[in-house]
């Protein structure tokens, strides 16, 4: 299945240099990748479309990566699919942004399913309209008892938001007493975020060219490796994928030590 992931590897020249499923299935391959899935907009335009032509064809880049993913061995894909921040655009893209979880649960929740894939979400959900809530807690219901790749929607989600949140939450349980303040580490605070229940992610990437978090997993992301591509997510395939986690199994993680 693996063998069609064959590509040429950037900066060595020649043509016999390939990446192979070999290259990255003998080594370590990350626990948990966390994607900011950017360019659509630009991607549409490039070819005179309306931005929200771009979302559309970035949903099926996400069935790919998804199903690659999950034969690799990824145990968490988290996904960035609507920020706190995105209520800032016009409302017919916000509007269209706010169905594509519907659009793509409805077309693909039934092979998420049958790969054995574990829908979950992270994010002020109760903010989205109903039908979005509504697709999304019946694709987490439905794959609750998998145990595959666990498929990890950022909806409605702000890191600065999340960490507020847990800072909230906390000083409420101390107030009730369930909580001491002693008690109170990085591993408890941990679990007041989004995704206690996670892995920090090993591996960022962020298509299209920016350079930046956008207010994405901040407290998660600490640790994690950074990889960037100019690629616009419909653009994304593969390949890309491929090559970022072979460039992540060459670096030296060293989480403050020698
Ligand atoms: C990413 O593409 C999708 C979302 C933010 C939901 P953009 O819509 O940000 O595309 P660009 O950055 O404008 O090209
Ligand atoms: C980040 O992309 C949010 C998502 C991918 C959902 P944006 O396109 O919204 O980020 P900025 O505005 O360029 O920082
Ligand atoms: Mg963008």
């Amino acid at each position: 299945m693996l063998e069609k992931f064959t590509f040429k590897k950037k900066n060595e020249g020649s043509a016999t240099s390939l990446f192979t499923k070999e290259d990255i299935i003998n080594e370590q391959v990350p626990r948990h990748i966390a994607i900011i899935m950017d360019g659509n907009g630009r991607w549409a335009k490039n070819r005179g479309l309306p931005r929200v032509a771009g979302h559309r064809e970035g949903m099926q880049v996400i069935r790919r990566i998804v199903r690659l993913a999950n034969e690799l061995g990824v145990e968490v894909l988290s996904l960035y699919a609507f920020s706190t921040e995105n209520w800032k655009r016009p409302p017919k893209e916000v509007e269209f942004l706010l169905k594509l979880p519907q659009m793509f649960l409805t077309t693909f929740l039934p092979e998420l399913i049958e790969q054995n894939v574990q829908v979950r979400t992270m994010g002020e959900t109760s903010a989205l309209p109903a039908h979005t809530i509504n697709a999304v807690e019946e694709a987490i219901e439905k794959t609750k008892d998998n145990d595959g790749l666990v498929l990890n929607f950022a909806l409605n989600y702000g890191s600065r938001y999340e960490i507020m949140t847990a800072a909230k939450r906390i000083a409420e349980d101390i107030k009730l007493g369930t909580l001491n303040e002693v008690d109170i580490d990085e591993e408890k605070f941990n679990e007041y975020m989004m995704t206690s229940y996670l892995p920090d992610p090993d591996l960022l990437i962020r298509t299209s060219g920016e350079i930046r978090l956008s207010n994405f997993m901040l407290w998660q992301l600490a640790y994690s490796e950074f990889w960037f591509t100019d690629v616009l997510w419909p653009d994304f395939g593969e390949e890309q994928f491929v090559e970022a986690i072979c460039e992540y199994q060459q670096r030296g993680r060293r989480f403050g030590g020698v």
